[in-house]
């Protein structure tokens, strides 16, 4: 069930620099978004999304310890009454209990255009060599549902970013993540619409230019 609040609690869990954190963090604060970024939980203290959730003034949790994970991040999202869990460069495996926890209203940013270059092993800078050495003329990244799948999960919004020619795996990371920044915001807040409408309401994906 979702809260009366007219904005969902949402947590965003990462294992890195925090830069799509970053930018949802700001963009929930600068306009009247359907989410709150009420948690922010992290799997090391010495990351960049740490440092997001300090700036920001957003609680922050530490899950570490890898064997008990799932059951740390459970009892985070029960403490703080989290109802959207959204996925920021998180290199564990989501259980799918923590899925349930939060009724299965998880999301993540990918890399690519899905369902291009997804699935397992294929994160950060593998995604962007994966394109390149396919010859792709176009990348981009994609916001979607976490299910037991690797990136299988019902695509939410995508944007597309063209492929330079002869630029390297990490100009082009830095050139998506640009993008990846502008999307995941939006993105959000149009699923917590469809959260907050009949069954029957429209599921087409979001286009970012
Ligand atoms: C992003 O490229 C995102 O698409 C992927 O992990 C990276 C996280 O980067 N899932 P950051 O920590 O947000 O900078």
């Amino acid at each position: 069930m979702l809260s009366q609040s007219p904005r969902v609690r949402a947590a965003i869990i990462g294992s890195g620099s925090g830069t799509n954190a970053r930018a949802l963090c700001a963009y929930a604060a600068a306009n009247a978004t359907g989410f709150q970024i009420c948690l922010i939980i992290a799997t090391k203290h010495d990351l960049g999304i740490v440092d997001v959730a300090q700036q920001f003034g957003v609680p922050c949790v530490i899950c570490a310890d890898k064997a008990s994970f799932a059951e740390d991040v459970c009892a985070a999202i029960n403490t703080h009454n989290i109802e959207l869990l959204l996925l920021a460069g998180l290199l564990r495996h989501v259980a799918s209990s923590i899925v349930a926890t939060v009724n299965g209203n998880v999301l993540n940013i990918h890399p690519s255009l899905l369902p291009k270059h997804g699935g397992k092993g294929m994160y950060g800078l593998h995604v962007h060599q994966a394109v390149l050495d396919a010859g792709d003329a176009t990348t981009g990244a994609t916001v979607h549902l976490v299910t037991n799948e690797y990136d299988q999960g019902r695509v939410i919004a995508q944007a597309e970013v063209p492929v330079t020619q002869g630029e390297t795996a990490e100009q082009l990371q830095e050139r998506v993540k640009a993008i990846e920044h502008q999307l995941y915001g939006p993105a959000v807040d149009k699923f917590c619409g469809e959260l907050n409408q009949p069954r029957s309401s429209s599921k087409t994906p979001l286009e970012v230019a």
